[in-house]
């Protein structure tokens, strides 16, 4: 595939992802609180998460094996941090979370694998096969780019892993409903752990520098600001002493 076949592919799925972005606001993703039997056949929770981030997984561990360019610059660096994310949400985080009776639909499943797909299967072909050698040279390394880029993605996986342990911890076992969780980022927003996740891959955006990446960026941005309107309207709803204060998703605007 050409550089500029990737492109068009990535305009499109830009494009998608900002209609995809407006849709959400208006119908809610049918999983965890919000799982509804309204949305056709379900499968077990743990397996589903497992089944719809495993692509992810896959192709970057393809692209980074098997592809031209993979170790002829510090790309592999590149490769290394989404796999690293993405073992953890594929073969950590699956067996983290508590069991409920709560089953995932598989349209919800099938929906995660397209996104999964496309968005490792264009950063990793774009890394692997088109990025220029000089693209992540050793001036990249050193570059404020790279470095307030990795700072970024390190500082939003800690909050999105340190978040997501408050919230499985909130249950002991055996429990099934939900409480308030306070403390650490909660005393700012409902949704930490999603803040995490979007100021992870902006990080990684910053540090790759290239359309796939950015595309990447905008539909976890897409994705997660309307689920997360959805749990702060939810908790509202739950717990009529809900801290007023609290805000969406950004801390003291949104
Ligand atoms: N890159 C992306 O676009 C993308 C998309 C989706 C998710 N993700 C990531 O996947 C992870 C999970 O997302 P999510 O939306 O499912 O998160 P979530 O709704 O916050 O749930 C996370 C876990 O904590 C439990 N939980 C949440 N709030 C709770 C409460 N108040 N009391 C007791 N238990 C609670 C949930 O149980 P239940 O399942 O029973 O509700 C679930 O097991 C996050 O780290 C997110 O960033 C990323």
């Amino acid at each position: 595939m050409t550089k500029e076949t990737l492109y068009l592919i990535s305009y499109t799925w830009l494009a998608i992802a900002i209609a995809v972005h407006i849709t959400m606001f208006f119908v809610t993703a049918p999983f965890g609180r919000h799982t509804s039997n309204k949305w056709g056949k379900t499968i077990n929770n743990k397996l589903g998460w497992i089944i719809m981030e495993m692509p992810s997984l896959l192709i970057m561990l393809y692209f980074l094996v098997c592809g031209t360019n993979s170790f002829h610059s510090y790309v592999w660096i590149l490769f290394s941090l989404w796999i690293f994310h993405y073992a953890n949400r594929t073969l950590v985080y699956p067996f983290r979370i508590k069991s409920t009776p709560k089953k995932i639909p598989v349209f919800i499943v099938i929906n995660a694998i397209v996104f999964n797909l496309m968005n490792a299967g264009l950063n990793g072909y774009y890394l692997s096969q088109l990025a220029s050698v000089n693209d992540y040279n050793s001036d990249w390394l050193q570059s404020p780019q790279f470095i307030i880029g990795f700072i970024l993605f390190a500082t939003g996986l800690f909050i999105n892993w340190r978040s997501d342990s408050i919230l499985i911890n909130l249950r002991a076992p055996g429990e099934t409903g939900y409480k308030v969780p306070n403390g650490f980022w909660f005393k700012y927003i409902s949704s930490p752990n999603l803040f995490g996740e979007i100021i992870e891959w902006s990080g990684f955006a910053l540090m790759a520098w290239n359309l796939p990446a950015f595309t990447f960026m905008v539909w976890t941005f897409a994705n997660l600001v309307p689920r997360a309107k959805n749990h702060h309207d939810w908790y509202k709803k739950q717990f009529p002493g809900y801290p007023s204060e609290r805000k969406i998703i950004f801390p003291f605007i949104y």
